[in-house]
């Protein structure tokens, strides 16, 4: 409105100072002048219009460029949340590669404590073996052996029994290790003809053999044996015929690793 009001004066001095020479001296003139303010009013109305429509194109362009502010602003946001997804995206795949590393540098430290544990393993298994000294073993009958033919000789009564490879059920010797082995072995059949044949036994092969024949008095027969065996080799006493051998202190079983 003050726009309007300072344009208005500005044109009407102008009017006036246009006609002021002949202001006083016709009428015509001063009529003139009169149209003319009319005419200034017209365009008066014309321009207050225009300045309407004008004040409404900038409310609505202002509308505009506030909406258009915000498209921006929700895009900015959006890009920001975009950016953020990335971040995180970028970070887990930092931390994937991370745990990764671990996990393959963890699997490693095990491998190595897993051979470490195995060579302790080795060691102590190696320091129980020399600490037990070698394996050996000697074992009785409990009872004397009565018509004891063509049988395993179980000998129930345990003396020694290093490393434990002698089975006091079976009567059978299970070499633990590789190597040279020493068993020995007596009988002592009772007088009066009641002799006892005894074999050794490696695996099912008969080998050397004892034989004991009481006469006048009891008879004590015994023989010993080198044997080179694997691991697993299976080492007894069998008698052929047996009539009657004392049973422990007379009779006995031994073996030992060299
Ligand atoms: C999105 O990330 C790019 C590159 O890292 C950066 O230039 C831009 O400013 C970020 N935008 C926002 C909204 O954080
Ligand atoms: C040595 O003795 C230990 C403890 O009695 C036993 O666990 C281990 O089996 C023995 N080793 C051998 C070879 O006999
Ligand atoms: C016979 O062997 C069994 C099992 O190995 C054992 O428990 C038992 O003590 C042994 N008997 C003798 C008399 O050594
Ligand atoms: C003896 O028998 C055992 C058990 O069957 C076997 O492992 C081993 O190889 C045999 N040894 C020989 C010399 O036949």
């Amino acid at each position: 409105m003050a726009f309007i009001q300072v344009v208005l004066l500005v044109l009407i001095r102008q009017v006036l100072s246009d006609t002021s020479s002949d202001y006083t001296t016709q009428c015509p003139a001063r009529c003139d002048m009169l149209k003319e303010v009319d005419t200034l009013r017209g365009e008066m109305q014309v321009l207050r219009q225009l300045l309407n429509q004008e004040s409404l194109l900038r409310m609505s362009l202002d509308q505009q460029v506030q909406s258009q502010k915000m498209i921006i602003q929700n895009m900015e946001n959006d890009l920001d949340v975009l950016n953020r997804t990335t971040e995180i995206e970028n970070l887990r795949q930092l931390l994937n590669q991370e745990s990764l590393q671990r996990i393959s540098s963890n699997q490693k430290l095990k491998n190595e404590l897993d051979v470490l544990n195995r060579k302790t393993e080795d060691a102590r298994s190696a320091l129980s073996q020399r600490d037990n000294g070698t394996i050996a073993f000697t074992v009785s009958t409990s009872s004397a052996l009565s018509n004891h033919n063509n049988r395993r000789i179980i000998y129930d009564k345990v003396l020694t029994n290093s490393g434990n490879a002698y089975n006091n059920i079976t009567g059978i010797f299970t070499c633990p290790a590789p190597g040279n082995y020493v068993f020995t072995w007596s009988t002592m059949s009772r007088s009066s003809s009641e002799y006892c044949y005894a074999y050794i036994y490696h695996n099912n092969t008969q080998l050397l053999m004892s034989h004991g024949y009481g006469g006048s008095y009891n008879e004590v027969a015994s023989n010993t044996i080198v044997l080179l065996l694997s691991v697993g080799d299976m080492v007894w006493i069998q008698t052929g015929t047996c009539r009657y051998n004392y049973g422990y202190p007379y009779t006995a079983f031994s073996g030992w690793k060299i």
